[in-house]
């Protein structure tokens, strides 16, 4: 069988760690040539190494997702080195940075910072893709990673309105690209305890207290276990390949059946 991304020119933002690394490595081993930015630049090297030890091509781009010049630069750096654009995965994010904080004790530079990064990062990714799109002429493919804290109460309010938004942008712009040929779709995890975003926001444990968050998380969630950066990857893979040629404008749960509950 074909790899599901020979040929395809792809972005993944945020690939210096978790979802983001491990999308990176898959999308490379399927195929594609794959631009790693992150805003930690000497993390988005470590993943570009360990495409390059696997065989395949990875650039490392260091960007500020939340920064319109950053993102310019990234997708010139692709089209640079690659000669176009087919896919991004808008996958930042970041967890407030308290985890766990009350809705009412978040401050306004903790709720502005938010969505700066999660949800301005994401909407400045799909806009700037979307011209490179354009002026190929020849469709493209957006995937945004959101949450599923932003399809129920759960996981933080002013991080879920964040990635609420980015469901909303998901969708928006499957209905408004599609004559354009171009697909949007998001992935919506539930916990995942194993990557450095409860670290991100503020949560240091040790690994014996981690795997007890683990078996609390996987307790949560109706297949019994926490989500893994290698779930989404998997579901990124499939998403942003030819394979989901009529899939858009989906938010799908990589959740353990969390919200179906
Ligand atoms: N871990 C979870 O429990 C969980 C649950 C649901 C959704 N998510 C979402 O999954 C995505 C990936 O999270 P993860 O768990 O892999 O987190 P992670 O913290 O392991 O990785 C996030 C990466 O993004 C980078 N980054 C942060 N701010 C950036 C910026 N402004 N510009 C560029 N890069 C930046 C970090 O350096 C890091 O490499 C995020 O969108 C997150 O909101 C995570």
């Amino acid at each position: 069988m074909s790899a599901f991304l020979e040929g395809k020119r792809a972005i993944v933002t945020g690939a210096g760690s978790g979802v983001g690394r491990v999308s990176a490595r898959r999308f490379a081993e399927e195929g594609a040539r794959v631009v790693c930015a992150d805003i930690q630049a000497d993390t988005a090297k470590d993943t570009v190494r360990e495409i390059e030890e696997a065989g395949g091509t990875g650039v490392a781009v260091a960007c500020d997702v939340s920064n319109e010049d950053d993102v310019v630069a990234m997708i010139a750096t692709t089209v640079e080195q690659f000669g176009g654009l087919d896919i991004i995965f808008n996958n930042v994010g970041i967890p407030t940075p308290r985890l766990g904080a009350l809705f009412e004790d978040h401050t306004v530079e903790e709720f502005d910072r938010l969505v700066a990064v999660n949800l301005r990062g994401v909407f400045l990714g799909c806009k700037h893709a979307v011209l490179q799109f354009k002026k190929q002429g020849t469709g493209g493919v957006i995937l945004n990673t959101g949450s599923v804290a932003g399809l129920v109460g759960w996981g933080g309010t002013p991080y879920g309105a964040t990635k609420g938004g980015v469901h909303q942008i998901t969708r928006g712009i499957a209905v408004e690209c599609a004559p354009f040929g171009i697909r949007s779709n998001a992935i919506c995890p539930a916990a995942m305890p194993f990557t450095n975003f409860m670290a991100a926001g503020g949560l240091e444990v040790d690994e014996a207290a981690l795997e007890g968050i683990a078996e609390h998380v996987g307790a949560g969630h109706p297949l019994g276990r926490p989500i893994t950066a290698e779930d989404c990857a998997e579901a990124a893979v499939y998403l942003v390949s030819d394979r989901a040629a009529n899939v858009t404008g989906v938010l799908l749960p990589v959740d353990g059946g969390y919200v179906a509950r």
